[in-house]
């Protein structure tokens, strides 16, 4: 197939492997608007990766690290202007804004598609068209669906061959007729005739918009991974969470980890954190001396796809193939697993790099390197960082690795059935008033738990810290559709499994971050947090004991094994303690939430709301 493209763009070049006309046609009419010089269909080889990653080192977008300290790994270094997703620039063009509802940015789909045909117009000119076909979730899964990314990006076409099943093989899977998601992304800098292109080119007019009633995704102007890796965030959330909406499933920013006790019985828990909560430490978690034989295996640290299995239970995937961590914070101590991941075949964005060619980031070490070229390429030392407060690691910035190099991976991560989840675990950052842990007495009262999760902010993000945002279900930015419908929907895939007799997953809430006086934190956290998922997978199986109380049930420090830890029952009494008080302005914060949400907010979370201010009256 050799077809000509009006207006002298290039001819459409599409392999014979390729037989599905729905797709060809729309590489062609995408070409037409944008106009780039070339189209290139990825096949996802090893061949193909190694030749773009040495394109992106030769126009210095990448560079090498040495192969000796970490073999075939590469350094990135974006735009300082283009280092995080941009939730301000995201939208969700619905016919209806009530459909995106009041959480989501919401322009008409017509008149945001007249502005994206105007800026897409000849955005690729001078760049080639990458062709990025990719399955979310294992290929050929009945719980996977299939993408097609346009990218003029080399960076996105690597990062999108380590993070999604992307290559050849996806052809096979569409066939002639076959369904896919169309994902259109530019970075938006065409280069005129002869002008030389700039390492990380981007556009300081950024667009992310997602089209759900046709299921399309449209990006415009960055490079960056939750904007440009449109499997990600949104597909495998935004997009997908409309699918799971309409068919009866769920798509949730979750990891899903398994945990194994020394008896050899395994359980799979989902959980949702807000970013700097400790996600991909949970995900990877190391059992502390003391649980000996309690073993944590990771099936994925950022997304879970979830649907009823035929025997009634919840079975979840990773959709992802691979890891996009925030990498600051990380070392051998808060999450060797990830350590390990890194060792080799990695890419890093907005790291900083050592002297002799590896990287660096602040948390990596307890003392940083004497001198390191930051994430700006400048020169930076303990004293420069001292005088100037500067970081030598963007405090955002990345490491992208697949998933079969982490050592603790589960066996069944790729199981195209996915695995059967027992129990939900929604965390958030709070200095005060949530407990360690708590149970929910049952789905609403869970539902409630998720819907109403609060974290505090950190320096991660920009605006004032320690301020309480309502994060529900850690999916404030990622809910494609109204969230008084979402919270509906989570409330009917209960009730029908209930209804069907199956034994439902139960639902906790922990928080790791409860401080004392000092504004130290009191629980050790990390590897010691497996106590807790012990009590979790214990109460699943009805044998570990607990106390109501105006939340839910929390154990009692008995409850809890503490061999090989110094923890107090007093200091137990200070991170499970419930003041009356402090719930009482807790609840006034849920009531506004509520008060956001009310058109269409199901009401079994307002009954429950209610409860819940009685008892703590
Ligand atoms: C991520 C995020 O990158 O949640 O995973 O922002
Ligand atoms: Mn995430």
């Amino acid at each position: 197939m050799n077809q000509p493209l009006p207006g002298g763009v290039a001819s459409i070049n599409a392999p014979s492997y390729v037989k599905n006309q729905k797709l060809i046609d729309w590489v062609a009419e995408i070409a037409t608007l944008t106009k780039p010089d070339s189209i290139y269909w990825c096949d996802g080889s090893k061949e193909e990766y190694d030749r773009l990653c040495q394109e992106l080192v030769d126009a210095g977008t990448m560079r090498p690290l040495n192969p000796a300290k970490r073999p075939n790994s590469f350094l990135a270094l974006s735009d300082p202007s283009d280092v995080a997703r941009v939730e301000d620039r995201t939208y969700i063009c619905t016919q209806k804004q009530e459909d995106a509802g009041p959480t989501n940015n919401w322009v008409a789909p017509a008149e945001m598609r007249a502005t994206l045909n105007g800026l897409f117009d000849g955005a690729m000119r001078g760049r080639t068209m990458y062709v990025i076909p990719f399955s979310m979730g294992p290929l050929g899964s009945p719980i996977a669906h299939i993408g097609v990314e346009l990218t003029d990006s080399p960076y996105v076409v690597i990062s999108m061959g380590v993070m999604t099943r992307m290559g050849r093989a996806v052809y096979d899977v569409i066939g002639a007729n076959g369904h896919f998601v169309p994902c259109v992304h530019t970075v938006g800098a065409p280069l005129a005739a002869g002008e030389k292109d700039v390492p990380w080119p981007c556009n300081p007019t950024k667009y992310i918009v997602h089209y759900p009633e046709t299921r399309e995704i449209w990006s415009f102007g960055s490079g960056y991974g939750g904007n440009a890796l449109l499997g990600k965030k949104c597909f495998a959330l935004r997009i997908a969470s409309n699918m799971g909406h309409d068919e009866g499933w769920l798509a949730e920013h979750m990891l899903i980890l398994g945990v194994q006790s020394p008896e050899g019985k395994k359980h799979y828990v989902a959980a949702a954190f807000p970013s700097a909560c400790g996600k991909t430490n949970f995900a990877m978690l190391v059992p502390p001396a003391g649980l000996n034989g309690w073993k944590v295996t990771t099936i994925g640290e950022d997304i879970a796809w979830i649907k009823p299995g035929a025997d009634g239970r919840l079975y979840a995937i990773n959709p992802e193939a691979g890891y996009f961590g925030v990498a600051p914070g990380t070392n051998e101590h808060t999450n060797v697993n990830c350590m390990l991941s890194m060792r080799r075949d990695t890419v890093f964005t907005n790291v900083a790099l050592t002297d002799d060619g590896d990287v660096w980031w602040e948390g990596m070490t307890d003392e940083p390197p004497s001198h390191l070229i930051d994430w700006q390429g400048r020169d930076w030392t303990p004293q420069i960082a001292k005088e100037t407060g500067r970081k030598a690691a963007h405090p955002n910035s990345r490491f992208t690795v697949a998933a079969t190099q982490n050592p603790v991976l589960d066996p069944a991560w790729d199981d195209p059935n996915g695995v059967p989840i027992s129990a939900f675990i929604f965390g958030g950052r709070r200095s005060t008033t949530v407990p360690l842990v708590t149970e929910a007495r049952d789905w609403v009262e869970g539902v409630y738990m998720a819907a109403t999760m609060g974290s505090e902010t950190t320096a991660a993000a920009t605006g004032a810290q320690g301020v309480v945002r309502r994060d529900p279900f850690a999916m404030l930015p990622f809910i494609g559709y109204n969230m008084s419908e979402y919270f509906q929907h989570w409330i009917d895939i209960g009730s029908k499994l209930q209804a069907a007799g199956a034994t439902l997953p139960r639902f906790y809430c922990v928080n790791w971050f409860r401080t004392d006086e000092n504004g130290k934190f009191i629980w050790p956290g990390f590897g010691d947090n497996m106590r807790v998922l012990k009590w979790i997978v214990e109460r699943v199986e009805n044998k570990a004991g607990g106390t109501d109380h105006a939340f839910g049930i929390t154990p009692s420090y008995g409850d809890l094994k503490w061999d090989g830890l110094q923890f107090s029952e007093q200091a137990y009494g200070k991170i499970t303690s419930i003041d009356k008080g402090e719930w009482q302005a807790e609840v006034k914060l849920h009531t506004e939430l509520f008060d956001k949400l009310k058109y269409k907010l199901p009401a079994e979370l307002e009954s429950t709301r209610q409860k819940l201010e009685k008892r703590i009256a």
